[in-house]
């Protein structure tokens, strides 16, 4: 079974350098690799360590940081798994946002010499608005503070009752160290008074459902060939056929799709995640978003979402671009329920004039016409980020005015 991972936690706790312990336990990375990321860090006169594997780019060595998100995979006895590592800082929340949002799982890492710092709260928050259900704790770097028993059970304590407060309960907590490879691949020789499982054993006995889900393409870009009308786009959910019927939104095309061609060879279907080509029998416009008629993508004018804004302020009556998926439109702040703690999930207070940088809201939008869905049911179409010349917000969707 294939698991789609996220590793999430405030800057340097250990992040990189966990992913790398994976990878480098679990016989994932060729010596090539290892010595290519060796030399690297020679170059920059760094010690040799594991979140190089990750942190490989010449720009980010310099900077000694993840600037985005890196995808790996591995595989365990078990699964396979797709792991994204964010990186901590603030300024990367919109990233995070991308490279969470098909995680099933998010492990949290927070070093036991510092505690819970912002972005720890910060990231468990935007876990829980993701609709990420499953959590894991690793309490890094357990080496540095001797491996103590104390340490481990007051940071969980303390991060217990964060956790709670965004609906997160009786989640696991594993003491490790990723340097030392302390419980993450492979058992501890250093903690004896610990008796649960190492991350990956925890993370094999996961459970995934995946339900079917609707067909939902996503047109990117459409041209013409020999007079064919060719539509390119992303499979976001369900499967598409030929000879399917299908309607596109909001143009309101119905359309038949004659041909399905990826690099000019013709497939009969396509499914979730496939980037493919279409050809039509009409004319359909970029951003669309296309289904078939017994559950059709629907276009809406009004919804509420819950969004972080990253800049600046954001008040009632404001008018911003909307980007959801590949469609821009222009959007009105109608009315903020809520201002939300992004730090403890609190309501702050209710139908505030105007939310400030990093705080969160429940926000009813009201826009051009747009198909966008409930983010726990297609993710994809469920996620959208604020404009203002530059990204100002992001945030997922909670309810369509259909679904009101
Ligand atoms: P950003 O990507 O910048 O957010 O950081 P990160 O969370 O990916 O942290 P990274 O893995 O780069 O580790 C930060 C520093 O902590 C590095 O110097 C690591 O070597 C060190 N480190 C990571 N894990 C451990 C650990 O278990 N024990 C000790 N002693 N040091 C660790
Ligand atoms: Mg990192």
């Amino acid at each position: 079974m294939k698991i789609n991972v996220v590793i999430v936690g405030h800057v340097d706790h250990g992040k990189s350098t966990l992913i790398g312990r994976l990878l480098y336990d679990s016989e994932s990375i060729n010596e090539g690799r290892v010595e290519e990321i060796q030399k690297l860090a020679e170059e920059y006169k760094r010690r040799f360590e594991f979140a190089y594997f990750l942190d490989s780019f010449d720009d980010e060595l310099k900077e000694e940081r993840t600037i985005d998100t890196t995808g790996v995979m591995f595989k365990s006895r078990k699964n396979l798994y797709s792991i994204t590592d964010v990186p901590g800082h603030k300024e990367f929340i919109k990233n995070m946002l991308t490279g969470a949002s098909h995680s099933d799982v998010a492990v949290l890492v927070v070093a036991a010499n510092e505690g819970i710092q912002e972005q720890t709260g910060r990231h468990a928050f935007l876990v829980h608005m993701l609709g990420i259900k499953k959590l894991f704790v690793v309490i890094n770097k357990m080496d540095i503070v001797d491996y103590s028993k104390k340490v481990f059970q007051d940071t969980r304590n303390k991060m217990s009752h964060l956790l709670a407060s965004f609906g997160y309960h009786d989640v696991p907590f594993i003491p490790g160290s990723a340097m030392e490879g302390d419980n993450i691949y492979k058992p501890s020789q250093h903690m004896k008074w610990y008796n649960g499982t190492t991350l990956i054993d925890t993370l094999d006995n996961v459970s995934v459902e995946r339900v079917v889900k609707p067909l939902r393409f996503v047109v990117q870009d459409t041209y013409s060939v020999d007079s064919e009308k060719v539509v390119v786009g992303r499979v976001e959910s369900g499967t598409l056929h030929v000879g399917d019927e299908v309607i596109f939104q909001p143009s309101n095309v119905i359309a038949k799709v004659q041909k399905i061609v990826v690099y000019q060879h013709d497939l009969a279907e396509a499914n979730r995640g496939d980037s493919i080509g279409i050809v039509v029998n009409k004319e359909v416009e970029r951003g669309d978003v296309c289904g078939l008629p017994k559950l059709p993508p629907i276009a809406v004018t009004e919804f509420l979402g819950e969004a972080v804004l990253l800049d600046k302020k954001l008040q009632e009556g404001d008018e911003v671009e909307l980007r959801c998926a590949t469609r821009w439109v222009k959007c009105r702040i109608q009315r903020i329920r809520e201002k939300i703690n992004s730090e403890t999930g609190e309501v702050i207070e209710n139908n505030p004039a105007e939310i400030s940088e990093n705080e969160a809201a429940l926000i009813e939008f009201s826009c051009e016409p747009v198909v966008v869905e409930k983010f726990s049911e297609i993710p994809e179409l469920g996620r959208f980020v604020l404009v203002r010349n530059k990204n100002i917000g992001a945030g997922i969707v909670l309810e369509t005015t259909s679904q009101k």
